[in-house]
């Protein structure tokens, strides 16, 4: 099994970190424009394995394709991330042109690849690349909202003291600050509907958090993060990889599902061998509906800037 991590950056990293740790290929492939930031990132990570026990061949290039060929899986994170004040939107411009490029140059080596991209804003991002690379729907896949779930998650947590892992929630649509959807009436704490644990007030004050969780983080770090982006990025890639059928929500093309068509954004999925595999219907009440629709006509509106680059 061979994936490709391209951008040796924060999150690109941390990906590739992730990826050995958990053994989830046999050969690891770093791609960055920047010249030696790869190679260097790579050999700094292979001097982990015999510390942390890894078997994974890894190699870094300066953007030499070829080194990539027969990637099972690419994982696009180049692109430049946000600072303080911008929102995901404000990077259009710069990461079209990367993404495209980066996708036309994994293509050429890797046809038969599945891509999953995290360049922000991502729905879009995910979008062009389906749009200009011609692959098959199942194989282009959005991470975002397995990041914001997590996010959500951690939220919860800190309201309600209790484990991350006895929860079950889910965000959905646009991976922008004002277009997900924390779905509170699907959330339970180990069954229980957590509308039944929390008071409105304080639902109301986790979706308000997990909304700007990103721009939050982005103040404190003065850039966007990249632990949890990396670890959300390597969920949805493990799940592909081991064929574990798990369910995420990411960013996948609509042909009519959740009312929409033509757009890539979030909603549950099932990950598998073959990519996202199936789309999981989740029912939504005329309130969540119309929540998404709100959310997919801004992630269209965005998707109409890319017709003026
Ligand atoms: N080809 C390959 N690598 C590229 C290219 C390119 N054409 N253009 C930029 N890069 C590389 C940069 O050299 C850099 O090492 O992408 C890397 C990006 O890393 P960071 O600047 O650390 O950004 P990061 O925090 O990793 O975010 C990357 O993921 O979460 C999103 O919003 C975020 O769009 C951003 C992306």
């Amino acid at each position: 099994m061979k994936v490709t991590v391209v951008g040796a950056g924060a999150v690109g990293a941390t990906c590739a970190d992730n990826i050995v740790r958990k053994e989830i290929c046999d050969e690891l492939v770093i791609v960055d424009i920047l010249e030696g930031y790869a190679e260097g990132k790579a050999l700094d990570l292979q001097q982990c394995s015999s510390l942390l026990g890894f078997d994974v061949h890894i190699t870094g290039t300066t953007g030499d394709y070829s080194r990539t060929e027969n990637s099972d899986i690419v994982v696009i994170t180049a692109g430049i991330p946000r600072k303080p004040g911008m929102t995901r939107e404000d990077l259009i411009g710069t990461n079209a042109g990367i993404v495209k490029t980066v996708a036309d140059q994994i293509l050429k080596y890797s046809p038969d690849t599945i891509l999953v991209v995290v360049a922000n804003p991502m729905d879009t991002m995910t979008y062009h690349v389906l749009k200009s690379t011609g692959l098959p729907k199942h194989k282009v896949i959005g991470m975002g909202g397995a990041l914001d779930s997590a996010r959500f998650k951690t939220n919860l947590q800190k309201m309600l003291n209790c484990s991350q892992n006895d929860l079950q929630a889910t965000v959905i649509g646009g991976h922008g600050d004002t277009t997900m959807i924390p779905l509170t009436r699907l959330t339970t704490l180990n069954n229980l509907p957590i509308t039944d644990v929390l008071t409105r007030d304080q639902l109301d004050k986790v979706i308000a958090d997990t909304m700007v969780g990103g721009a939050a983080l982005t103040k404190l770090l003065g850039t966007s993060a990249w632990y949890a982006p990396g670890a959300a990025a390597t969920m949805v890639l493990e799940s592909i990889v081991r064929n574990k059928k798990k369910i995420f929500p990411c960013s996948v093309y609509l042909e009519g599902e959740y009312g929409q068509e033509d757009i890539c954004i979030g909603v549950p999925v099932i990950l598998g061998k073959d990519g996202w595999e199936e789309i999981i219907d989740l029912k939504l009440n005329a309130e969540e509906q119309e929540k998404f629709n709100q959310s997919a006509a801004a992630v269209r509106k965005m998707n109409a800037v890319l017709d003026t680059l």
